[in-house]
């Protein structure tokens, strides 16, 4: 057996969650059957679409599931060994027991830390590249809007447009922020929407009106767009952050006639809708990443007691880049 805590939603939020509808749990792991391996999470990532599921998804009373990686501590299979490290999505823990078929074993491009698997050159990035390339069907000059836009997929967003050659603006919420953005990612503008309305800072910003809009946050931020949106316009939609804490997720966008106008196309998306993309993906990323043309933050809590913080901080903005906690080196 080997002692281990994992993360139980024990109270379904009302709004924006607290830490108390979370508990941090002591279990014990059976020690791995033949044909299993036993792993130790290093790192759990923490996601804004697990906000919808502790409302519908996760049961009480149960370890979260989310995705994690870990080291391989013990094997029964010799398909894994001892040190090898591993992608699981099972879940808020710092040690289980698996089969091989339940893992994918990470082979890390040289000089890259690990952690790229958990945003830049995974989900994530994942994300932003088919969202811009296939769903909006990005053109190079393309004028294009992301929101959040110094978020794990808003970030990547922004350096995938601009590798393509688009002129990019983007809407955060913090001072700090927006000159990570302008100083380091390379974006060509900034809004931060917590100082002015973002209806009016994308007008004043863009006044030539844009072509694209990758969205991370709908409502108010997906009305701005549809105002300013040129003719054959696309909107990608990819997530909708601002009503996720309210029931059935619900957001409230006034602008949709422009679609009409406009000719937009708006279309949403998950990562699942493209996978012929991944090769061309994990090629072209690992390459940015290690040219340093795609950079990129981690914002990193330590320990599994901090877990329902990180997740819970993604909806006040605490996060640069990607969100993770740390279990273990
Ligand atoms: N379709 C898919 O397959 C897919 C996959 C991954 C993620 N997503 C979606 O993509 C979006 C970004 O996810 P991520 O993992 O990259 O998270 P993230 O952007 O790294 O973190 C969330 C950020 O959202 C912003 N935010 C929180 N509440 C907000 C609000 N009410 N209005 C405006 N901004 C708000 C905050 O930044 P500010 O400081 O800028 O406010 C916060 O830091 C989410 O909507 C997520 O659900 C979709």
């Amino acid at each position: 057996m080997t002692k281990s805590r994992e993360v139980h939603l024990v109270a379904r939020p009302n709004g924006l969650p607290a830490v108390t509808d979370f508990e941090i749990v002591d279990s014990q792991v059976a020690d791995p059957t033949d044909g299993e391996v036993l792993v130790e999470n290093l790192y759990m990532s923490v996601d804004p679409a697990m906000r919808p599921r502790l409302t519908n998804g996760y049961e009480l009373h149960e370890p979260m599931s989310g995705t994690a990686i870990g080291r391989v501590v013990r094997s029964r299979t010799k398909d894994l060994a001892v040190g090898d490290l591993v992608m699981s999505r099972l879940g808020f823990r710092e040690y289980f027991t698996a089969r091989p078929d339940q893992l994918v074993k990470l082979d890390t491009p040289d000089g890259l830390p690990i952690t790229v698997h958990m945003h830049a050159l995974g989900g994530t990035g994942f994300t932003a590249y088919g969202g811009l390339l296939k769903i909006a069907q990005l053109q190079p000059d393309d004028k294009v809007f992301v929101s959040t836009a110094a978020g794990a997929v808003g970030s990547v967003a922004v350096q995938i447009a601009k590798i393509h050659g688009c002129w990019v603006v983007g809407s955060t919420g913090s001072a700090e922020k927006a000159r990570w953005l302008a100083e380091e990612v390379g974006i060509d503008a900034v809004i931060n929407y917590k100082e002015a309305p973002i209806r009016r800072g994308l007008r004043s910003v863009a006044p030539e009106g844009i072509d694209v809009y990758f969205d991370n946050v709908g409502g108010d931020h997906l009305d701005a767009a549809l105002a300013s949106m040129n003719t054959l316009g696309r909107v990608a939609v990819c997530g909708m952050i601002s009503g996720y804490n309210e029931p059935g997720a619900r957001t409230t966008v006034h602008n949709l006639a422009n679609i009409i106008y406009g000719r937009i196309t708006l279309r949403g998306f998950t990562a699942a809708d493209f996978p012929e993309m991944r090769p061309a993906f994990l090629r072209e990323m690992s390459q940015w990443l290690r040219e340093g043309r795609v950079v990129y933050r981690e914002t990193v809590l330590e320990g599994i007691e901090s877990a329902p913080r990180a997740l819970i901080g993604l909806f006040e903005g605490i996060n640069v880049g990607k969100m993770l906690v740390r279990l273990a080196d």
